[in-house]
């Protein structure tokens, strides 16, 4: 495997894999890797002649700066997962390498990019499109693998994908879960043992809802979600939406729409740690 930090090193080692012949499978992170990356990486290697996974903490899309000085910073063991599945290059770029200069571009996806993570994290898909279209543009990759556990951004990331005409398949993958059914995040390590097992929560009331869906209004599941978990100790909801697959607009009806997920977004414990998560009701 090997670790490069410049785009011109980059550059040079893909293009030589291309001449060969070889499709170019990217996995784009920040870093503080776990399964859930491992599992991307995995089916990167299974489909693409060369796996290139960037590792790079894009300043550009925390809208809280706090949130990204908490950052967990773990190249050494990132570097030690990625071989141990397989990758064969990893992107290590420094801030002034991706933006010698300010970038002042401005990425506009509406419906997709205003509500929800949208809404509530100002500028976040705007730093989340600057820095996807660099890795895209740097890397020139075949297929792009990203974790479902982040279903608002897959969305806004094809939509960039569209608008900028860019030649890249786009791979959605499952999310992968704790053993306690906790989508793995890289903000988990930020929980203590005792908050890790209160988060726990967030799936198993997204998972009991599905059964109370069946017999209950979209607005009543809404509410049912939105209160048994403001009733538990350690949980504060910042909001339940339950939207259009595609469009991710909010839904009225369970009629209204033939792919119907649930997304949330909870802050769990004192610092606290803000957590997300999301169940397919349809489709
Ligand atoms: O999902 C992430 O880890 C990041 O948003 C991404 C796609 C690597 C861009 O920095």
């Amino acid at each position: 495997m090997r670790v490069v930090h410049t785009i011109e090193e980059l550059r040079r080692v893909l293009g030589q894999a291309r001449a060969e012949g070889k499709k170019i499978g990217m996995v784009p992170t920040m870093g503080a890797l776990h399964a859930g990356h491992a599992s991307l990486v995995k089916r990167s290697v299974a489909e693409n002649g060369l796996t290139v996974v960037s590792v790079f903490l894009n300043p550009t899309q925390f809208n809280d700066k706090k949130d990204l000085e908490k950052y967990p910073r773990t190249l050494e063991a990132d570097c030690a997962l990625l071989e141990s599945v397989g990758a064969d290059v990893v992107f290590a770029p420094s801030v002034e390498e991706m933006y010698p200069e300010p970038d002042t571009r401005k990425f506009s996806y509406p419906p997709v990019d205003t509500v929800m993570e949208g809404a509530y994290r100002p500028g976040h898909f705007n730093g989340v499109c600057q820095i996807v279209s660099k890795l895209f543009a740097a890397a020139e990759p075949d297929r792009a693998y990203f974790g479902e556990k982040d279903f608002q951004q897959i969305a806004v990331i094809r939509a960039m994908v569209k608008d900028l005409e860019m030649p890249v398949e786009i791979v959605p993958c499952p999310v992968v879960r704790e053993e306690s059914g906790l989508a793995m995040s890289s903000r988990n390590t930020l929980l203590t043992d005792g908050e890790r097992a209160v988060a726990a929560n967030i799936n198993a009331v997204l998972v009991r809802s599905k059964n109370f869906a069946t017999n209950h209004t979209l607005k009543e599941t809404q509410r049912y979600v939105v209160d048994a978990l403001n009733a538990i100790v350690g949980l504060e909801v910042q909001y339940f939406s339950i939207v259009d697959g595609t469009t991710l607009q909010d839904l009225g009806a369970w009629t209204d729409s033939d792919y119907i997920v649930g997304c949330i977004t909870v802050f769990c414990g004192n610092q606290p740690v803000r957590l997300i998560d999301h169940v397919k009701y349809k489709g």
